[in-house]
């Protein structure tokens, strides 16, 4: 594929011509590859489906583990697929046995959800969930590790933290944060929900014990890829969330951390087998990954620089002020900026979308206001004007104190 410029490349993405789309960071668009590939697979499966699952998955499968796993810097032995990062991180959560009682650490911006899942795993083990509170706009990531041994006590079982903030961007020091964690024998657990793709992720260079991420956003892999990267002498601790067939090891089964008949190993297909499910994302994966290592993974950053800056400068002079910090050891594709106080976020979002056909995070509810722009490669500065002209009509109507029915 030889892509002339951006315009050209962004030809070869399944967009909706009539949609600005500036929201990767909630779900990315496919490459056109990518949906044919996983729409071949269907049809086969479609077709024949034992054949298909029999006979084709299982070389596919490794196939698609190695290169995601080369892709990340890490082990195919010791990556289990997964459906989303929400299923990885539950399972962790749900699997981890720490000497009780005890402290597990979030950072104060983790994702709902999320936070919600370690509140659970908290009360069940015995645990209080305490949380440290990210620095505003930090300069320095030094600043965030600081913040976060501060929270650190001899009590502390398990730090779980966003590599890449949900709300704002905001990039984690991951590997300093973790070498703090390892040295006081606390157990990592991240959430990487937006990192693959989004910064030059490198599983080999962080010393962690569980990285759960996503294909769907900035790896632009279907909707249904996740997976979970387990750190040495931890596969051993986990269980699987729904018990199915490779829940008992087969008796042939050979080497529990070897290649199986499967496309597995033994103690991976433990973890992801969870009765009869569609593969066909995971095994497109390698399509999405191609793809934007043939555009160029550093290429692309750079151009999400660009769109940044650009974003930065048009937001900032509708009078709204950033959320997330410039230096790129601390940011990206995407930026936030505070809206006013009160704005009524639902509204601002309906009329985005309904007036002007703007994809754009409308996050933080009328407390904390923010507006999440995402920017990738198929974005243009003029999406960024759009969105511009759009808040500087939308913002004096939906900025206003909250209306009485919300
Ligand atoms: C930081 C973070 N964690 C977890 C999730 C959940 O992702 P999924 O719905 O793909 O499981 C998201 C989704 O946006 C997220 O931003």
């Amino acid at each position: 594929m030889v892509v002339a410029d951006w315009d050209d490349a962004r030809g070869h993405m399944l967009l909706d011509p009539t949609v600005v789309n500036l929201n990767t960071g909630s779900g990315g668009p496919l490459p056109r590859g990518t949906f044919e590939r996983v729409t071949d697979l269907r049809a086969h499966l479609a077709a024949a489906p034992m054949d298909f699952l029999l006979r084709e998955v299982p070389a596919l499968l490794w196939k698609a583990r190695e290169r995601l796993a080369g892709f990340l810097g890490g082990d195919p032995h010791r990556l289990a697929l997964a459906t989303n990062v929400t299923g990885a991180v539950n399972l962790v959560a749900a699997a981890l046995e720490t000497a009780a009682p005890g402290e597990i650490l979030l950072t104060d911006h983790e994702y709902t959800p999320m936070r919600w899942c370690w509140e659970r795993a908290a009360r069940r083990g015995g645990h209080e969930l305490t949380t440290f509170r990210l620095p505003d706009l930090p300069t320095d990531p030094g600043e965030i590790v600081a913040a976060a041994v501060a929270a650190m006590t001899p009590r502390t079982r398990v730090l779980f933290f966003s590599h890449v903030v949900s709300s704002t961007g905001l990039v984690l020091p991951a590997r300093e944060l973790c070498e703090e964690a390892r040295r006081r024998g606390i157990v990592t657990v991240i959430d990487g929900a937006h990192a693959p793709g989004f910064i030059d992720l490198d599983l080999s260079g962080i010393p962690c014990d569980f990285y759960a991420g996503s294909g769907h956003k900035w790896l632009l892999a279907p909707t249904g890829v996740g997976f979970l990267h387990i750190g040495p002498g931890q596969l051993e601790r986990l269980e699987p969330t729904q018990v199915s067939w490779a829940y008992q090891p087969p008796a042939d089964g050979g080497p529990p951390d070897e290649r199986d008949r499967y496309g597995s190993t033994t103690r991976l297909r433990r973890l992801e087998c969870e009765g009869t499910r569609d593969l066909c994302p995971w095994l497109a994966t390698p399509e999405s990954i191609d793809f934007q290592a043939e555009l160029g993974f550093d290429r692309i950053r750079a151009r999400r620089r660009e769109l940044a800056h650009h974003a930065r400068r048009r937001l900032t002079g509708l009078g709204l002020a950033p959320a997330t910090p410039e230096p790129a050891a601390l940011s990206g594709g995407m930026v936030a900026f505070h809206l006013p106080g009160g704005t009524r976020t639902d509204a601002l979002d309906q009329e985005l979308w309904e007036r002007f056909r703007i994809e754009v995070a409308v996050a933080g509810g009328p407390e904390r206001p923010l507006v999440r722009v995402s920017m990738n490669f198929y974005n243009t500065e003029a999406e960024i004007d759009r969105l511009t002209d759009a808040l500087r009509e939308l913002l004096p109507t939906t900025g206003f104190e909250r209306s009485s029915e919300c």
